[in-house]
């Protein structure tokens, strides 16, 4: 049996022939339905935010979130995360820039912000990579201070919180992914947090075609409405996401327990004060002390049927698209170059067995 890096989520069989019946039974499959209605609610209780708009995938609400708050010039965000981040930037005629990451968490280091500020810079949009929070104080200090705003991906953030303070409250607004492969998934799916009810009363808007009524329509809207389908299977991972972030927890505590003095391999431990949500487990290969390079142990992990991932790698500036920037040159981004070239994600789901994790770990631990 192949290891695999996830596992999605799913909901019981029986409970989604029932919600499926009510949604058959009422006809109404798309548009703002009951159970639209019902997960945004359900969400904000969860996620302990005032408002949320659900969205078909991650990538949509970073586009919408960016066009909402009117986003020109250059935006100040990290090499070190999914293309889509990126990508979202340059689909409104923006310029990324990109700054080095902490190799300390993974993250923008706030340290490298200011000196990437140009007057053309509108905002700033970090990521919470692997669900680990930003330095958001200092952030939000940098924001006040040149007048930016700042959007934070957080598609790896479901249910994180600092302080019993949710990350999400963080920045003007944040993105969460429920894409297949993450903690909590309505198959693909995603959703953008913000503070107000005219910002969520936008954001209503702008998903759906930027109708604000039957004939009247307020701006250049998209289609990014959730449907019924996905939003009463989201509604049923939801009771059961609280379980596989402790199963997650569980597979994190073993790997740390056996990883700890292995020569040539560090990883995260938790944060102080944060409720992790275990959503990745990135290990670091340090080849002249480990004996074998990243790519080596990556593939030695696959022939025996464990199949890690190299999350993130190639790094964004690296992509052709991306390269002739200024600011991805790798002497611009070494921290950031060091870690894409030394990671690998190992098997992380709520369904990973013990005798999984050993078999994991057999191979690793030499
Ligand atoms: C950091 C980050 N941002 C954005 C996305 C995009 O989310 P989606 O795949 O739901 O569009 C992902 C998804 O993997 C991600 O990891």
């Amino acid at each position: 049996m192949p290891i695999t890096v996830t596992s999605p989520l799913l909901p019981d069989l029986e409970g989604f022939h029932y919600m499926l019946q009510k949604i058959w039974d009422s006809k109404w499959i798309t548009n703002n339905g009951s159970f639209h209605k019902q997960l945004e609610a359900a969400l904000c209780e969860y996620l302990k935010v005032p408002y949320i708009s659900l969205f078909t995938n991650g990538t949509l609400p970073l586009l919408t979130a960016l066009q909402a708050l009117r986003i020109t010039g250059e935006v100040i965000t990290t090499p070190y995360s999914f293309v889509a981040t990126t990508h979202s930037i340059w689909w409104n005629g923006c310029r990324p820039v990109f700054v080095d990451i902490d190799p300390a968490t993974g993250n923008m280091d706030p340290d490298k912000i200011e000196a990437a500020i140009t007057p053309k810079t509108t905002a700033i949009m970090p990521v919470h990579v692997y669900g680990k929070p930003c330095d958001t104080k200092r952030i939000k200090a940098i924001a006040d201070k040149y007048g930016l705003k700042v959007i934070y991906d957080a598609a790896h953030a479901f249910g994180v919180e600092v302080d019993g303070e949710s990350i999400l409250k963080a920045g003007d607004m944040s993105t969460l992914s429920f894409h297949a492969t993450k903690v909590y998934n309505t198959v693909e799916g995603g959703a953008l947090v913000m503070h107000d009810a005219e910002t969520k009363k936008r954001i209503d808007y702008l998903k759906n075609f930027g109708f604000a009524g039957e004939t009247e329509v307020v701006g250049p809207g998209i289609n990014s409405k959730m449907d019924e389908i996905r939003a009463a299977y989201g509604l049923l991972n939801l009771k059961q996401v609280d379980a596989a972030i402790e199963a997650r927890h569980q597979v994190a505590i073993a790997y740390r327990k056996a990883l700890r003095n292995v020569e040539g391999i560090t990883f995260f431990d938790d944060m102080p004060g944060v409720k992790h949500n275990y959503s990745y487990f990135p290990i670091f290969i340090d080849s002249d002390k480990y004996g074998m390079t990243r790519d080596e142990l990556y593939e030695k992990l696959k022939a025996k049927g464990v199949f890690g991932r190299r999350y993130f790698y190639p790094l964004i500036s690296t992509f052709s698209t991306y390269r002739g920037l200024p600011s991805a040159s790798p002497e611009n981004l070494p921290n950031a170059n060091r870690m894409a070239e030394s990671v690998i994600c190992l098997p992380m789901h709520h369904i990973l067995s013990n005798d999984g994790v050993e078999l994991v770990l057999n191979e690793i631990v030499k």
